[in-house]
């Protein structure tokens, strides 16, 4: 780039770590290309949003947030704007037509073709559609750049090929890619020089990590080897599929010392009926077996999990039979979503029949009780010893700290700013449904 004033920019991120991830390696492209990063959105020359498709509401607070910059952009034409992400790749030229003010549409394929669609935006051409890929290319742009603190993200690979029917991902992420090991091991590498102690390793299905690679290798290979990185204190790793976790993985979360203890694994229902419909791959008698199995193994795993509710045709018993299932397996915490139809993902040609409203009743009930299954949870690790990687001060007092312990559930203790990225011992002496409380002590 040939600018006598470095151009600033603001990049706006929403939706998953996954694209938390992309907006750094955006970063990587455009800071490798004489860009700045600008302090604030008012500031910038140029603003990007990092958007996410997954549901309805996700777009919505994007377009919000767009719209607001309409009226700068009207007084200040050179003032750029991007949408980038999955939007991008969902809605393409369409974005262009509607939001006259949008300068360059690209997707999540598309992050090594910003800076060609800046330079030609601000070298006086009207509007760039950069959605070209449907995969994401492998390549290595420049110097890892990382947000900083103490805790990375690192892509092991892109894309899904899954297809569960009402997801957008495999649509505007691509067909799955994975990264070859030793890319994956020197980006840890880089990154543990730079300061990170907490790896968490990215994919949309990690348990089928390694296909199609010419070395070929699975996930559990994989954690081995990142867990003989020097310097890298834990390693966690999302998404895991229900379908292609087995044993292998669970010996794996059990036998190697830096992984922690800690399972993010998504049931979406707990009726057959729907995990059919939703092309899930598994039923819920063999998620339950699953789980078993991996509790015998790592009895003091933490889990954790996805519930989408109001599916197209979902009735009563179906709800309840996920009611039942949450209540059997009892989960550290989960995340409940109202079904949205998100077409060209093949539920959306199923009538979204579900009303908003008993989304919303069963939503809540969902979270009522998974509030009491946390709390009662929290409290059977009143008395323990837990390792806790210190991450910052507690937004209730300016004398505590927080942080995760092995099994991913947060921890508040009294502590200072110092302790932050080391790892503590803490006796929990209270619980809430959200935290556990502490005090540092010597020994476990
Ligand atoms: N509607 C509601 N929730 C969805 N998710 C994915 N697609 C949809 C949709 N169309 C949820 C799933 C997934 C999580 C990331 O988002 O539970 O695991
Ligand atoms: Fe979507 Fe299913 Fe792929 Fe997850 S595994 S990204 S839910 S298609």
């Amino acid at each position: 780039m040939n600018q006598s004033v470095k151009k600033k920019v603001f990049i706006k991120t929403f939706g998953c770590q996954m694209n938390m991830r992309d907006s750094e390696i955006i970063w990587e492209v455009l800071l490798g290309a004489g860009y700045e990063m600008a302090a604030s959105q008012e500031e910038a020359d140029v603003v990007l949003f990092n958007t996410c498709s997954v549901r309805q509401h996700a777009e919505d607070r994007v377009i919000g947030n767009l719209c607001k910059l309409a009226a700068r952009k009207k007084k200040d034409p050179e003032f750029k704007i991007g949408i980038l992400g999955c939007m991008g790749a969902r809605h393409g030229e369409m974005l262009l037509k509607e939001y006259p003010f949008l300068d360059i549409v690209a997707g999540p394929s598309d992050i090594y073709s910003i800076r060609e669609a800046l330079e030609k935006v601000f070298s006086g051409e009207d509007k760039v559609l950069a959605v070209k890929n449907k995969k994401r290319p492998r390549k290595k742009v420049g110097n890892v750049y990382w947000r900083g603190g103490f805790s990375a993200f690192v892509n092991i690979m892109y894309g899904c090929n899954n297809y569960c029917s009402y997801c957008i991902v495999p649509f505007v992420r691509g067909g799955e890619v994975s990264r070859p090991k030793n890319e994956i091991i020197n980006e840890i590498k880089e990154l543990v020089q730079k300061g990170a102690r907490e790896i968490t390793l990215l994919g949309q299905n990690v348990n089928s990590y390694g296909k199609g690679l010419t070395n070929k290798i699975k996930f559990p290979k994989l954690l081995e080897a990142v867990n003989k990185i020097e310097g890298v204190s834990r390693i966690r790793f999302t998404t895991s599929h229900p379908k292609d976790a087995d044993k292998s993985l669970f010996r794996a979360i059990k036998d190697l010392d830096k992984v922690c203890e800690s399972l993010h694994l998504p049931l979406q229902s707990g009726s057959n009926k729907m995990l059919d419909l939703m092309n899930r791959g598994y039923t819920r008698e063999e998620y339950f077996d699953k789980i078993d199995l991996l509790r015998s193994m790592v009895p003091d795993v933490g889990l954790s999990t996805d519930i989408i509710v109001g599916f197209p045709s979902e009735k009563e018993k179906d709800f309840k039979a996920t009611e039942k299932a949450m209540e059997t397996i009892e989960y550290n915490s989960a995340f409940i979503f109202k079904y949205s139809p998100r077409s060209p993902a093949v539920s959306a040609c199923l009538v979204d029949d579900v009303s908003e409203e008993v989304k919303k009743t069963r939503n809540n009930e969902l979270l009522a009780i998974q509030k009491k299954i946390s709390y009662r949870k929290n409290k059977e690790l009143l008395g323990s010893r837990q390792e806790v990687l210190v991450e910052k001060m507690s937004r209730m007092s300016k004398d505590e700290m927080t942080g995760r312990a092995r099994n991913n559930v947060s921890c508040v203790f009294p502590g200072d700013e110092g302790l932050i990225g080391q790892i503590v011992k803490v006796e929990v002496t209270g619980a809430s449904a959200h935290t556990l409380k502490g005090r540092c002590v010597k020994e476990l």
